[in-house]
């Protein structure tokens, strides 16, 4: 039985308290999310229980338990606190997934600081953007790392301190210092500083569709939306080992690669190494995975290596599968039913929001490539874009707009309210997404607001191209854009990499045009298909067609920093 029980009767008697009561928590109380992922839960004891098991990228485990996690934490924070830095301040975490990163997170928000989550892999053009942006105080890093904020700091005078967690015998320079979390004498007591409700707990930025990234920030009272979805919806149950291979610079690693699962006080396992068909399979199989928490590039690219490498490993752990970040094509949802005997869970939400928002439950009904319905106690409908008055009329294509006011809702946009009030109309968050919902409430989305290609009067889903060309033999990716075109104002691109054994011809190109006219429309046709060997991503996986468009429309190409094969 999963734990969301049946999805109506959840609706029916839904309130927050639900979360809030379960955690302890009444109006007015403090609420500090590092004390609710650590200490409380070996005050009801599981503090011998694992909290993280940790793998890096050579095969190494290392095992902690949650009163490790309490005990280190507290080290990090009392050493924070002992640095000068005060609540409010920001300090970055700029690491590879490392224990200390996850540890560290915790140890920061016990202070009351904010913690910063950045991609150790940003550049330090990237690096600086966002240090500078949040006028951060602190940054934590590793060696390897530290020559890309070397280079920056003379143009930070707020940045006071580089924590370096791996100095070893290194020799550090100015407003460095160093800090080795398993050498400092564990602290087993330290006073959580006393926030509530609204006080800031994490800063991720985010890239728009213009300018420079935005921080979204959030407050210690999103613990009480990132539990209960994290129980509902991942179904984290008290004998599970849940796997999320999402990067904590991405709100994904943070909300449910960290919160999550620590607040339900769930064993999770972490994989410190990049994508790897064959070393993923055999971590579910070492470590027993049973929740796994992924994204459809991660599916796609599982699919192209084939079901008969699924088939070397014994997988019979998995109990239930989630995704998010992008449109899970239905194929994929497919596949994952013939490959592990279980589909992908999709799952809608965004930086912003700060915790799933839509999403196929545990024990709903999948239709493949609908993104399901909303989470008890989130209203969500599709507006009209003329109006902001939602569409009442299933199938039609709106903007996705929720109701705001949920718990793990983002307070503001760092340093920028101006960005951060046009994202409300008539009452409504809008998402900046296109989606459509069906006569039984199930959401399918259509695309990015500014990504829908309008040809000839019609709009058109990129999603909807990109899945119809995934299902062609030959097409390993694609992204579809608008392309100009004088007659129909836009004409459909695609962008194609083709599986291994497969070569670019003019015959395999009209062969996949003939494929998309016979299976949506000759409008969703594509006009030209640009052979490419692989398509530009995003860190966390999404196909980054904002650039795509740029290129063929030629503008200028915005802020690219989250680009991940540049
Ligand atoms: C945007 C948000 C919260 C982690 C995800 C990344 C797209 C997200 C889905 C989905 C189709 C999705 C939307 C959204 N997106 N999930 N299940 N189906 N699109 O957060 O980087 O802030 O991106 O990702 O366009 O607005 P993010």
């Amino acid at each position: 039985m999963s734990n969301i029980g049946s999805y109506e009767q959840r609706l029916k008697d839904f309130d927050w308290s639900i979360s809030e009561k379960e955690l302890g928590y009444k109006k007015g109380d403090n609420i500090n999310i590092g004390w609710y992922c650590t200490d409380r839960i070996c005050q009801m004891g599981n503090g011998d229980k694992l909290a993280l098991i940790h793998q890096d990228h050579l095969g190494n485990v290392r095992n902690f338990t949650y009163n490790d996690i309490r005990q280190l934490s507290n080290t990090f924070a009392a050493f924070f606190v002992k640095l000068g830095l005060k609540p409010g301040e920001r300090i970055c975490i700029f690491m590879d997934r490392v224990p200390e990163l996850y540890i560290s997170f915790m140890g920061i928000l016990k202070t009351g600081a904010i913690a910063q989550p950045l991609f150790s892999a940003f550049g330090d053009e990237s690096l600086f953007t966002r240090l500078d942006n949040a006028k951060t105080s602190a940054i934590l890093t590793q060696k390897k790392h530290l020559p890309k904020v070397r280079k920056i700091l003379a143009t930070l005078p707020e940045l006071r301190h580089i924590i370096v967690i791996d100095a070893g015998d290194a020799s550090l320079k100015e407003r460095e210092i160093s800090f080795d979390m398993e050498k400092e004498p564990r602290v087993d007591k330290f006073d959580v500083y006393p926030s509530t409700a609204e006080t800031p707990s994490v800063l991720h930025y985010t890239s728009g569709t213009t300018g420079q990234p935005k921080g979204a920030q959030h407050v210690h009272y999103s613990l009480i939306g990132q539990y209960l979805t994290a129980k509902w919806v991942l179904d984290l149950q008290p004998d599970d080992i849940y796997w999320c291979n999402a990067d904590p610079g991405w709100v994904t690693g943070t909300s449910y690669g960290i919160i999550g699962p620590w607040a339900n006080g769930i064993t999770q396992a972490v994989l410190d190494a990049g994508f790897n068909a064959e070393h993923w399979y055999a971590f579910i199989q070492k470590h027993k995975i049973t929740v796994w928490y992924s994204a459809p590039t991660a599916i796609r690219l599982l699919m192209k290596e084939g079901i008969d490498l699924v088939r070397k490993f014994d997988l019979s752990s998995l109990r239930h599968l989630c995704s998010v970040g992008e449109p899970l094509n239905a194929e994929a949802v497919l596949w994952s039913k013939e490959a592990f005997g279980l589909m992908f869970h999709d799952t809608f939400w965004q930086t912003e929001t700060g915790a799933i928002m839509i999403t196929n439950f545990p024990g709903m009904p999948i239709k493949p490539g609908s993104m399901g319905k909303p989470f008890p106690g989130i209203t969500a409908t599709v507006v009209d874009p003329r109006n902001f008055e939602p569409v009442n009329n299933p199938g039609t294509v709106g903007l996705i707009a929720f109701r705001p006011g949920w718990p793990s809702m983002m307070r503001s946009y760092w340093n920028n309210p101006e960005v951060y009030k046009n994202k409300f109309k008539n009452g409504w968050y809008l998402s900046g997404d296109r989606a459509s919902i069906d006569a039984d409430g199930y959401f399918w989305f259509v695309g990015r607001d500014d990504d829908v290609i309008n040809t000839g009067g019609h709009l058109v889903g990129p999603f909807e191209i990109e899945s119809a060309l995934l299902e062609h033999p030959a097409v390993a990716e694609s992204a579809a854009i608008g392309k100009p075109d004088p007659v129909n104002m836009e004409v459909v691109k695609a962008f194609v990499a083709l599986k291994p054994g497969y070569q670019p011809s003019d015959d395999l190109e009209l062969e996949i045009m003939n494929f998309i006219r016979k299976k949506l429309s000759p409008l969703a046709m594509p006009q030209e298909i640009e052979f490419v060997k692989s398509l530009p991503k995003t860190r966390s996986g999404k196909i980054m067609r904002r650039l795509l468009r740029a290129q063929e429309w030629g503008e200028p190409i915005g802020d690219i920093s989250t680009l991940e094969n540049d």
